[in-house]
């Protein structure tokens, strides 16, 4: 066998092994702890976590369930000391609460799932070892629920599109659910994607414009309408169009009415992510994760203002208000080369009041954006998670998670860009915008990983010898660290029966596409919302022991209080254990 190559700067660890253990495997001379749990107070005053006696009012003061995106955002003081972001993508009742009954929930539980949705933002510290906690009297602490009022801001707000019953302005929209990966932008805010959305409504009139986003008749799963009027389309079809967005968090006011950017269009928005323009517009990276669903940019009409002068700060909270919307088109230059490439073209979708989708108008535009991408013949990719620019060179990576219906009966078959039929591991897409302009409309990409077992013939691990990868499948949330290396984050390895986790993958020289796995999760989670620094890894586990059969009388996992306990969706914090930088 060939001598292994040497680990490139910033991924030299120990691999950890596929396996299915509860616990967070890390490499060895790695330390791990849990910075807040499901449940933990986050505000002065929130009882302790009761498993057995929660209430929506205790919820609402404590970190909620499924924390999927994380971001982070170093604070000035003495301490090591961070505002730390999580949203809370979803909850899943039957494992919250003994004797769940789906039919009839009670309207507390009802209550208890709508604080348990939408963000935490938290104060946290690091102490001289390394390991990380939350201060409760952080002043920049807060919960955001399914029921905080955000506004809905750009050139869509106040639409007859937008308006309900109960918000004649089509301005104000309580809560936010099903937050999925999101961004940290350079003028110091956090971005959330609203994804899966259609789960939470009943009752959804035939319309072909509710049924491209999923919306169905009848009662929804949670049973939510049952209690609040607004989640029955049959009563309040616009609501439905209130979700969908990127909501914008500014964390440094934690009494700022958080916003829904219109300009950034409608769709099971996974996240977004900045890179700024040479003049310094921000152009916003977006997928929409969905099978045989778009990728998509936003590229703002004003430039970012430096500093953190009140002035500034204003100004930058609204360049996402403002700009232009594009859709990616994937071209092959065919398979001759032995190569998945090709170039690429961002097509115009609306810009401010201007449509340039025929037949529709701005604001459909904005709303309906699925439906704007479908005619104008954007590319059908393998479920598009994160869309992620590299901050050592912009070149921007595209996890697309997988596609088992890819080369279905009636479904489209493989292209250049989605080569593989069935493709149930998911592939990794390189992009690169012409001239290193991200405000211009052309680019060349090509395919830097094929993921799967590396003793599949159809895996590809950027030309590197597949004899020193980790098996890897579904890569979903994305991540660099200081040197350009490229991190992945994974969700449902149970199609390689083995726990997700975080890779670390090389993009330069020799050892491009090496791909070595640096932790795993417990049994039935998923990794999200990396965070790579010099000093520690941040990550997200994700509903942890969720596997068939589990309930609260038979836990499918006990991470991370152990014992006979619940198991609890948690930020972990790795670090060295001789406080070096992480992978040197
Ligand atoms: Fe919530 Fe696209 O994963
Ligand atoms: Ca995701
Ligand atoms: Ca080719
Ligand atoms: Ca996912």
């Amino acid at each position: 066998a060939p001598a292994p190559s040497p680990a490139p700067y910033g991924l030299d660890y120990a691999t950890v092994p596929p396996n299915t253990d509860d616990a967070v495997r890390v490499p060895g001379g790695y330390a791990q702890n849990v910075v807040v749990r499901w449940g933990d107070p986050i505000l002065p005053g929130a009882p302790e976590f009761d498993f057995d006696h929660q209430t929506a009012a205790a919820q609402a003061r404590q970190f909620g369930y499924n924390n999927d995106f994380c971001g982070i955002l170093l604070l000035e003081g003495p301490l090591r000391r961070w505002v730390l972001f999580s949203n809370h993508e979803y909850t899943i009742e039957p494992l919250m609460f003994r004797d769940y009954d789906a039919e009839a929930p009670t309207e507390e539980q009802v209550r208890i799932g709508l604080a348990a949705h939408g963000h935490s933002v938290v104060e946290i510290v690091r102490d001289r070892e390394g390991r990380m906690t939350v201060d409760v009297q952080g002043p920049r602490n807060r919960r955001i629920t399914g029921s905080t009022e955000f506004l809905l801001d750009g050139p869509a707000a106040g639409s007859p599109l937008l308006r309900t019953s109960a918000d004649p302005t089509g301005t104000l929209v309580l809560g936010t659910f099903n937050n999925c990966a999101g961004g940290t932008t350079p003028w110091g805010t956090f971005l959330s994607g609203e994804e899966n959305v259609d789960q939470y409504f009943a009752n959804a009139p035939a319309d072909p414009r509710l049924a491209r986003y999923g919306f169905e008749p009848g009662p929804s799963e949670r049973g939510w309408e049952t209690v609040e009027r607004r989640f029955d389309l049959a009563q309040e079809p616009n609501e439905a169009n209130r979700f969908g967005w990127v909501v914008e968090v500014d964390p440094h006011d934690p009494h700022s009415r958080p916003v829904k950017h219109t300009a950034l269009g409608r769709f099971k928005h996974e996240g977004a992510t900045i890179r700024l323009s040479k003049e310094g517009h921000a152009v916003a990276y977006m997928g929409d994760d969905e099978r045989f669903d778009y990728v998509y940019k936003f590229v703002s009409s004003a430039t970012m203002r430096k500093g953190q002068s009140r002035r500034a700060r204003e100004h930058n909270l609204s360049l996402l208000s403002d700009g232009t919307l594009y859709v990616a088109r994937f071209t092959g230059d065919g398979a001759e080369d032995g190569e998945y490439d090709g170039s690429g073209e961002w097509i115009k979708l609306a810009a401010g009041s201007t449509s340039f989708v025929p037949g529709m108008t701005a604001e459909e535009v904005y709303v309906f954006t699925r439906e704007a991408g479908d005619k104008v013949g954007a590319t059908k990719m393998d479920r598009p998670e994160d869309v992620e620019p590299n901050p050592a060179n912009g070149h921007v990576f595209l996890a697309l998670t997988n596609n088992t219906d890819r080369g279905k009966a009636g479904k489209a078959g493989p292209d250049e860009a989605n080569p593989r039929a069935d493709n149930k591991h998911g592939h990794v897409i390189e992009l690169v915008e012409a001239d290193d302009d991200p405000t211009g409309t052309s680019f060349t990409w090509s395919i830097l990983l094929v993921c799967g077992d590396p003793a599949d013939p159809s895996t590809y691990f950027g030309g590197f010898d597949k004899s020193q990868v980790s098996p890897i499948t579904s890569p979903d949330n994305l991540a660099f660290d200081t040197h350009g290396n490229l991190w992945i984050s994974t969700d449902s390895s149970q199609a390689l029966e083995q726990n997700d986790g975080l890779f670390g993958v090389s993009l330069t020289g020799e050892t491009r596409g090496r791909t070595t796995q640096f932790l795993s999760v417990p049994i039935g989670a998923e990794t999200c919302g990396p965070v790579v620094t010099d000093d520690f890894v941040l990550v997200s586990v994700q509903h942890p022991g969720d596997v068939d059969d589990a309930s609260p009388d038979r836990p499918g996992s006990h991470w991370p209080d152990g014992g006979s306990a619940q198991p609890r969706p948690a930020v972990v914090n790795v670090y060295r254990e001789d406080r070096g930088r992480i992978g040197i």
